[in-house]
């Protein structure tokens, strides 16, 4: 494997390879599910490229940008067994200039949700992944149903902006107990992981109303906020897969997303109806 940090050597580097790229954009801290998207990528594509780059231009002021986990030697060790034949390892230098052309995430579904909590946020994940698909122009590029609105948004840029990759969604992966794998479960206690797994069983009790027959959004909403208490909830949305917001199930066309708190850790997890 071979490890990059600059992103002209990438481009020179990929110039000359025969036969399909797939890419896996990460922030590094590792995890399995970080690794089904490099084992999709891997099965669909001759050569994969992974780029950990925990990009400063997507938290917001008083964030964890400082404290995000870093485990580069772990991660590189991970890529290499995982059969990853390039590792962009960039610098923020690497990646921003001063005085930069800027996009903007979109009004509407860029603000709402995460975006809402977090506005700007959707900016500096399109900015960074529209750089990153520039850098590495692969066929395929991988992303996580577990991040709906951010996967959303991808796919709307690429489509809006004429780009030729395609985008792949990939299903979240879970620990044994339900809990959605993501990079920040290593803030949570032990009593405040268990806390965290009404977040599963509130979506999966969502799911289950729905297979039941109830498609009043209001309802489930109203079940699966009961499910979730005590947790500091910040949102229970239903939306259809534009991510608009609708007032009954339509099955194929339907995230439940929810936010919540558990301790000082924001965790985020849906189900795809
Ligand atoms: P990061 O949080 O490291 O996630 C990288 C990719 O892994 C994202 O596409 C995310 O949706 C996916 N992922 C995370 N947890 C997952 C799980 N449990 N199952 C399946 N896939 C999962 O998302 C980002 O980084 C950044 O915003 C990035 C796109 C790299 C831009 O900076």
């Amino acid at each position: 494997m071979k490890i990059i940090s600059n992103p002209f050597e990438l481009k020179e580097q990929l110039k000359g390879q025969k036969g399909s790229v797939g890419f896996v954009p990460t922030m590094g801290a590792l995890h399995e599910g970080h690794l089904e998207l490099i084992k999709n990528a891997k099965r669909e594509n001759d050569f994969v490229v992974v780029s950990i780059f925990v990009n400063p231009t997507q938290f917001l002021e008083g964030e964890d940008l400082d404290k995000y986990p870093r485990r580069d030697e772990a991660d590189k060790i991970i890529c290499e067994l995982a059969g990853v034949d390039i590792l962009f390892f960039p610098s923020a230098q690497d990646i921003y200039a001063n005085d930069e052309v800027k996009l903007e995430a979109p009004n509407v579904r860029g603000y709402i949700l995460e975006g809402f909590t977090r506005p700007g946020h959707f900016s500096g994940v399109l900015t960074v992944v529209l750089k990153l698909l520039n850098i590495v122009s692969p066929a395929k590029a991988y992303f996580g149903k577990k991040d709906a609105q951010q996967l959303h948004l991808i796919t709307l840029m690429v489509k809006q902006l004429f780009m030729s990759v395609e985008i792949v969604a990939v299903d979240t992966v879970r620990d044994k107990d339900g809990l959605a794998q993501s990079s920040r479960n290593v803030y949570l206690t032990p009593s405040q992981r268990e806390a965290a797994l009404k977040i599963p069983t509130a979506l999966y009790s969502g799911a289950k109303l729905v297979s039941q027959g109830v498609v009043s959004v209001d309802e489930i909403r109203s079940k699966m906020l009961h499910l979730l208490s005590p947790l500091k909830v910040g949102y229970v949305a239903i939306v259809n897969r534009d991510f608009e917001p609708i007032k009954q199930i339509e099955i194929g066309n339907t995230i439940i997303l929810i936010e919540a708190l558990s301790g000082e850790t924001r965790l985020l997890d849906n189900i795809w109806l």
